[in-house]
């Protein structure tokens, strides 16, 4: 009875398949559709191979993507802006570029609002700020900020001019008119140059380029301008052409501000002279309408402290660097 019961739970029991014997056995299909798919498939694997691999990709066996990036930028130029009763002033490099040290996101200043001789104070609030209108003193509760305002109600409500009524507020008075010029003040601003100083390295090679020409002569970059083909190792770029290359016109742009995308893109193959590793530049429009305000403080002869506020229109330049060096197959 044992070896029977034993017999019984190797054919079906916990055990079954101990004792088979399992063998592949290959099925010869005569059918045309299932064996050009076969072939197809070794030959796109093959195409690939020597297509993709070898061909298009030259073979490489390295690459490095993530070049560690320095960028040195400067404007140069000046511009004389006229001013509703503050007269001409001259505009240079130190009034325009913001930050003054350059970098990889620059400002430069095309139009502005100036309000002279701020000081703390009471004044009506701009009929500009909807929150800061009223028809009577219980409109305006002191001490209450006005949203989007200029300043904290004082509990008055008063005249701003003949029909408009606003409530007085404490802040800097007289607050900003916020009436813009119809034409950009530093229209001169399409002349200015901005010199972009780019160096690359990439740490998986030891190999280290930069765009601007390496020369001993010292009027090189005073004098050159970039273009792709006559001049691509000068990378000195004139405002309009970038504005222009971004697809927009200067005069539109300069009026409300916006933002430049400037692309620098390495593509370096180190089977070539390092001389034809040259950068491409790219320029996009980022973004419409771009302001800040900014102010500057000074004391008068009783030792009142005053302001002169700017609202700053302009071009906001923002830099990126990318690319990649190519190391190919030995022999
Ligand atoms: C008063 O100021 C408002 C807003 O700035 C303006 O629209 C209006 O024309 C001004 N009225 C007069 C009489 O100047
Ligand atoms: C604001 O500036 C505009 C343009 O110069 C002027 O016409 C207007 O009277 C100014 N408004 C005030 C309240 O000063
Ligand atoms: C910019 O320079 C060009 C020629 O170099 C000149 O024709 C143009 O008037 C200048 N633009 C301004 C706003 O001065
Ligand atoms: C990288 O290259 C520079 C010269 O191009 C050399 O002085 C330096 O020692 C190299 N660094 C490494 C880690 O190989």
């Amino acid at each position: 009875a044992v070896p029977q019961s034993l017999a019984a739970a190797m054919a079906g029991g916990p055990c079954r398949g101990l004792l088979d014997y399992k063998t592949a056995k290959f099925a010869l299909t005569r059918n045309r559709r299932v064996g050009l798919l076969h072939r197809l498939l070794q030959l796109g694997v093959l195409g690939y191979l020597l297509g993709w691999v070898l061909l298009a990709r030259k073979g490489y066996q390295d690459t490095d993507r993530a070049p560690r990036a320095a960028v040195v930028t400067k404007l140069k130029g000046a511009a004389a802006a006229e001013v509703r009763g503050a007269g001409r002033r001259l505009w240079d490099a130190a009034d325009y570029a913001r930050p003054p040290q350059g970098g990889n996101v620059l400002f430069l200043v095309t139009n502005f609002i100036a309000t002279a001789g701020q000081a703390q104070g009471t004044c009506p609030e701009s009929p500009s700020v909807p929150a800061g209108m009223c028809t009577e003193d219980a409109d305006c509760p002191m001490g209450e900020p006005v949203v989007h305002g200029n300043g904290i109600k004082t509990g008055k409500c008063v005249m701003f001019n003949t029909t408009h009524s606003t409530c007085e507020i404490y802040g800097w008075c007289p607050v900003e008119n916020n009436t813009l010029s119809r034409k950009p003040l530093l229209a001169e601003a399409e002349n200015f140059t901005l010199f972009i100083r780019n160096t690359v390295h990439f740490t998986k090679f030891n190999f280290s380029r930069c765009n601007a020409l390496q020369t001993n002569d010292p009027y090189y970059f005073k004098s050159c301008t970039y273009d792709p083909s006559l001049s691509p190792s000068c990378p000195i770029f004139r405002v309009r052409d970038m504005v222009e290359a971004a697809g927009e016109t200067f005069g539109d742009l300069a009026l409300l501000g916006g933002s430049i995308g400037v692309r620098i893109e390495w593509d370096c193959d180190l089977d070539r002279p390092a001389a034809q590793c040259q950068p491409q530049y790219s320029f996009s429009l980022q973004d419409r309408k771009y302001n800040f305000r900014t102010a500057s403080y000074y004391w008068d002869s009783q030792r009142r402290l005053y302001r002169t506020l700017l609202k700053l229109y302009g071009i906001r330049f923002d830099i990126s660097v990318h690319g990649q060096v190519l190391l190919p197959l030995p022999g």
